[in-house]
């Protein structure tokens, strides 16, 4: 074992020493790594200061990336970064801080919702990986919650009679959850409703999670009423403070959350007086860094 593995928290996130993303490329390192995410299923890597081209690379090796549609934005607007890093910033493409009526400001409140990455596309998500570059004095902590254990501490009864349901997601519905509703025809056929089961189980580690999000708007099958008080039932339950830890960012800081197990949220701060420019890759599918390492 060659990671210096620190928990922080009793069930989840860890921070990890002793490997640097932007150049070891050791598989049986890389392996360490990912074994620590199955048991914390969210780790930080203090000072890994990545640049762009590192971040990109290095998240390539544990999957293939998911292009960002970074969207929001309004019509002839440029994306500030590029296709595979999604923009968790209040920056415009100048990296100026976002006019208060800029439309991806409103975008980006939704991420204080707890959610999880792209549960309302039909892929495989597996890890995001999000490097703090600048970090504001005070808030903007990202908080962590374990669906594995909020499962785990369900009544036998409850998970019988859930766990075969599934919810439909759609990114819509955060945003409308956020006071949006301009939104173009163009940008809703993008990104139509996905069903998602409402437990899952890992792949890796066959444990199993709860499956929830901002985005879940009804459970399928079941009239609205009673769906929607189904899933506030339990994502309140899942997000009580000994499932939950709330992470302050140091700038360099990498932290990689795996979607499959977990939800986050990040929290306020003075977004019209500090920069926060974060940058996020997301990965689907399985690893390739036992093919694609040196
Ligand atoms: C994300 C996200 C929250 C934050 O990067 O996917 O939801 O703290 N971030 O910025
Ligand atoms: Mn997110």
């Amino acid at each position: 074992m060659r990671l210096a593995i620190t928990p922080l928290h009793p069930l989840l996130m860890a921070e990890v020493r002793g490997v640097c993303l932007g150049s070891d490329r050791d598989p049986s390192l890389l392996a360490e790594l990912e074994a620590a995410l199955d048991i914390h299923a969210v780790v930080a890597l203090p000072a890994q200061n990545l640049t762009d081209d590192e971040q990109i690379a290095a998240s390539g090796l544990f999957g293939d990336l998911s292009f960002a549609l970074n969207p929001g934005r309004a019509r002839g607007q440029n994306a500030r970064l590029r296709a595979e890093l999604y923009d968790i910033s209040n920056l415009d493409e100048n990296h100026t801080i976002l006019d208060e009526r800029d439309r991806r400001r409103q975008w980006r409140e939704s991420d204080k919702l707890w959610h999880t990455d792209r549960s309302f596309i039909n892929a495989p998500t597996s890890y995001s990986m999000l490097s703090g570059r600048i970090v504001p004095p005070n808030g903007g902590n990202t908080e962590f919650a374990d669906m594995r254990a909020a499962w785990d501490d369900l009544p036998a009864a409850t998970k019988i009679r859930i766990e075969n349901l599934q919810a439909e997601h759609s990114v819509w519905h955060s945003r409308a959850l956020c006071g949006g509703r301009d939104f173009r025809p163009d940008e809703v056929a993008a990104m139509p409703p996905v069903a998602q089961p409402l437990v899952r189980v890992h792949p890796r580690t066959r444990r199993k999670s709860l499956v929830l999000a901002s985005h879940a708007r009804r459970i399928v099958g079941w009239p609205d009423v009673e769906g929607v008080a189904l899933l506030r039932e339990l994502t309140d339950y899942a997000i009580q403070p000994k499932y939950t830890y709330s992470y302050k960012w140091s700038p360099g800081d990498l932290v990689i959350w795996d979607n499959r197990c977990t939800m986050h949220r990040g929290t306020n701060y003075d977004d019209k007086a500090y920069s926060r420019d974060m940058r996020r890759t997301t990965v689907q599918g399985p690893s390739k860094y036992m093919s694609q390492a040196a």
